[in-house]
């Protein structure tokens, strides 16, 4: 699916260490415009560390990251640069960051105002017609402490999309939910893939990869040990530790 497409984001060969621990040894990724990529595989693997150094966040050591086939400079970066590429990529994470003394609205047009310097009554506009999209428009005068764990998510989803990114990395959205809130967020995130999203998405549940993603990669000790069509690798998976981390997680197998 999406073959065609051409490349947003690719790595080559990426490498990074904290300290003496190795934790990325060398990884080859690449995601294309409107696919979404599920990185799955046991704790400690190296998925945050990897998606961190997608957007910067984390610097690698070495290898290349492609921005649509354009090497980045990581290693040489000026700053303006450096959030301007961060900037292409909406991050999301586990637990939510919003800012507290802030509504939800607020929380949703400040890096549009701050960032991008759009006037605040287009920014509050667009981010109505934002929280709208994620399903909290009677939300948007509340306090960050006045939402379930799902509501601050779905902010926390509206924030970055209210910088209208070309891709999103979402790193375990749903890990700190209450299961009844899951599948409300999974769902969210199954719309923004079909509406051409390109995504790259962390995840421990292997179902939601399945249903939402193109193409899964299994990070184990810090590489991708098998790639391919979510299916495929799901039903056939060819490596051995792929076959133990399944069969770990879903006791089925
Ligand atoms: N800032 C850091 N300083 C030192 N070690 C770190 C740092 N961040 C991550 N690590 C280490 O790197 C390794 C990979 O961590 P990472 O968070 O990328 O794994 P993960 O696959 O996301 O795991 P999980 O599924 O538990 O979230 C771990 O051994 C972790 O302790
Ligand atoms: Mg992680």
């Amino acid at each position: 699916m999406n073959d065609q497409k051409s490349v947003e984001i690719e790595t080559r060969n990426l490498k990074k260490s904290f300290g003496g621990l190795a934790v990325l040894h060398g990884v080859d990724f690449s995601v294309r415009r409107d696919q979404v990529q599920a990185l799955i595989g046991p704790s400690g693997s190296g998925k945050s560390t990897f998606l961190r150094c997608l957007n910067l966040l984390e610097f690698p050591d070495s290898g290349e990251i492609l921005w649509k086939g354009t090497p980045v400079n990581y290693l040489r970066m000026r700053p303006a640069e450096l959030s301007r590429h961060r900037r292409k990529m909406g991050m999301v994470f586990q637990h939510f960051h919003l800012f507290p003394h802030r509504t939800v609205l607020e929380n949703v047009i400040e890096g549009p105002v701050q960032v991008l310097a759009t006037p605040l009554r287009r920014a509050r506009d667009e981010g109505m017609a934002i929280l709208e999209r994620v399903g909290l428009l009677e939300k948007a005068s509340a306090w960050p402490e006045q939402l379930s764990g799902g509501q601050k998510q779905r902010v926390a989803i509206a924030r970055a999309l209210a910088m209208n990114p070309e891709v999103l990395l979402l790193d375990e959205v749903t890990s700190a939910l209450d299961v009844e809130m899951v599948s409300g967020i999974n769902e969210l995130l199954t719309g923004l893939a079909a509406s051409g999203m390109t995504m790259v998405v962390v995840t421990h549940d292997i179902g939601f990869a399945r249903r939402v993603a193109d193409r899964i990669c299994f990070f184990d000790e810090g590489r991708i040990v098998e790639s391919g069509i979510s299916a495929d690798l799901l039903e056939r998976p060819e490596s051995p530790r792929l076959l133990d981390f399944l069969s770990s997680v879903d006791g089925s197998r």
